[in-house]
């Protein structure tokens, strides 16, 4: 966990103005190189935006991920969701990165689904509301077109008869102090809290259980996952198993000031089920770097650093650099106004949902 002064990142709150740095010393994990990203374009051909961009910047073990694929030894990818509500634009993030790992690497993917984490660790949800909410979670994973053929999706609770003997072989190797030092749990935590994490490590091993020999497991998520999975690499070895490799990103910021997105404030982040209306005024609402008036702000230009319609654009909405670049120029001359830059994110957003929404329709046909 990482708890400073300005800022928080654990896997159950993420909030403040987030310093990238500490968490690389903090969680202790390895910045991606340039050679890293040199090395994962000999495979790929081309660089995701989100790695070209910086923005899944840390990993654990990646250079080991390549070792043994160039060794003829692929790896599967693991990701997931708590599912806690419906889905929103920060989820998409790992998982578009992780379709797109899938499509370079023909790898398999397990996506679980932590219906059973998010009942634990919400006092307002029951498991009947987690459960539904795995279901509707699920049909936003199949709508960003994973390989039909190669992917699994579960949930925790659906799936606890594989489930449950393996976490139990991990929680019988994690102590009381473990769980204290990594996720500050405490003495009134519940005690399924506790056992969780033991829950959310299985599916970085279950390819191997099934298979019956090791096979190498990278899981991409936003970097506030990784203390599940530093516990996960320490425990696996111990089992008999590799130690799961990481690629981590950075997260999409809310768009209310501060960017902190929150499932009890609707107008910090967009959901996949808004309507387009709904979207649009979100993004006409945003928080933006922007000046008190237009005079001002083409006096002194505005500050797409901190500004949620500009991270937008970078993380989802504008591939190409030479736009951005010059939408990042334009902002900070003030000659990008934030009403009319917020109108060609809100004309995006709106795109993107209408034609997500009907993949996610036809995602119900499917079992
Ligand atoms: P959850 O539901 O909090 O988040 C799902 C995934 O989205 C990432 N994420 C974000 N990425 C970018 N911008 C954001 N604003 C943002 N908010 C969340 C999370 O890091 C995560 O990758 N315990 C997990 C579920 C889980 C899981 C996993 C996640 C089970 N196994 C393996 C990753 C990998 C959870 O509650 O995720």
């Amino acid at each position: 966990m990482a708890e400073h002064n300005d800022f928080v990142v654990t896997p159950w709150e993420v909030s403040g103005e987030i310093d990238y740095e500490k968490l690389i010393n903090d969680f202790g994990v390895d910045r991606i190189t340039p050679e890293l990203m040199k090395r994962l374009e000999g495979h790929t051909g081309t660089l995701h935006t989100l790695l070209r961009r910086g923005l899944f910047f840390a990993h654990r073990d990646l250079g080991w991920i390549l070792d043994e694929y160039e060794r003829g030894n692929p790896f599967y990818l693991y990701t997931g969701r708590g599912p806690s509500g419906h889905t929103h634009l920060g989820h998409l993030v790992p998982w578009m990165f992780t379709r797109w790992l899938q499509e370079k690497f023909g790898s398999k993917l397990l996506f679980q689904m932590t219906d059973d984490e998010k009942f634990l660790f919400n006092p307002g949800l029951s498991l009947e509301e987690t459960n539904s909410f795995a279901y509707e979670n699920a049909l936003d994973v199949i709508a960003l077109g994973f390989n039909p053929n190669k992917t699994e999706i579960f949930s925790d609770i659906d799936y606890c008869k594989t489930l449950y003997p393996l976490a139990l072989g991990v929680a019988k190797k994690i102590t009381y102090s473990t769980t204290k030092a990594v996720f500050g749990m405490r003495n009134d935590s519940n005690i399924g809290q506790i056992f969780f994490s033991s829950v959310q490590a299985v599916p970085a091993f279950l390819e191997s259980v099934r298979q019956g020999r090791n096979i190498p497991c990278l899981i991409p998520h936003a970097i506030d996952q990784d203390p599940y999975f530093r516990v996960a690499r320490d425990v696996l070895p111990r089992l008999g198993y590799f130690k799961p490799a990481s690629i981590q990103g950075r997260f999409l910021p809310g768009l209310a000031e501060g960017g902190k997105m929150s499932a009890s404030i609707p107008e910090s982040a967009i959901f996949t089920t808004d309507t387009e209306k709904t979207a649009k005024k979100k993004v006409m609402n945003a928080f933006t770097g922007g000046q008190a008036t237009v005079a001002e702000q083409k006096r002194l230009g505005a500050n797409p650093d901190i500004c949620p319609v500009y991270h937008y654009m970078t993380f989802l909405f504008e591939d190409d650099d030479t736009k951005l670049k010059e939408q990042y120029a334009r902002c900070k001359a003030g000659e990008l106004l934030c009403g009319e830059h917020k109108q060609i994110l809100a004309e995006k957003v709106a795109a993107f949902l209408k034609s997500h929404q009907q993949k996610r329709e036809k995602a119900k046909e499917k079992d």
